[in-house]
């Protein structure tokens, strides 16, 4: 099956289109930056974009990406320069074990393209990513240091 991840078109030797993409995307093409938490669509770890919009792979069937852009973590940045919100969470320091964090940073970046100045009831409602280590708070103040640099 060809998919188109990250701007590239990829071949992967799917048998099963029922198979979820966060298990082609990490164990076929190894794109391992996406990450498997709980498998149910709760927990967040594993967004990816598809067509832009911020989605759980862990539960979105393979055959239903075929023709649209995925992208992940690996392609957010623009080659050598970060993604808006990868430089604010190096500068915030967001991260602390960083299991969560690239379905974070998914999220996050889905929200900016759509909403560019994202009110703090905003980014509540947007981010609904778990993280065990608590990081909500530098999450969000994070998402608002993007949002002033994207302006
Ligand atoms: S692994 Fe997909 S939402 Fe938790
Ligand atoms: S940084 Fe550890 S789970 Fe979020």
């Amino acid at each position: 099956m060809e998919l188109m991840v990250n701007g590239r078109a990829r071949e992967a030797a799917v048998d099963d289109g029922d198979m979820p993409l966060l298990w082609v995307l990490r164990d076929l093409l190894n794109l391992t930056g996406t990450k498997f938490g709980c498998g149910i669509a709760a927990c967040g770890a594993c967004t990816v974009h598809l067509d832009g919009a911020a989605v759980r792979s862990c539960v979105l069937p393979v055959s239903a990406v075929a023709g649209k852009a995925v992208t992940t973590i690996e392609g957010l940045a623009a080659g050598d320069k970060p993604h808006p919100v990868q430089a604010a969470w190096i500068a915030a320091q967001v991260p602390q074990c960083g299991y969560c964090q690239s379905g974070m940073l998914m999220a996050a970046a889905a929200l900016l393209a759509r909403t560019p100045k994202p009110t703090d009831a905003e980014i509540d409602a947007a981010m609904t990513n778990l993280c065990r280590c608590g990081t909500y708070q530098r999450v969000r103040i994070a998402i608002h240091q993007a949002a002033e640099a994207r302006a």
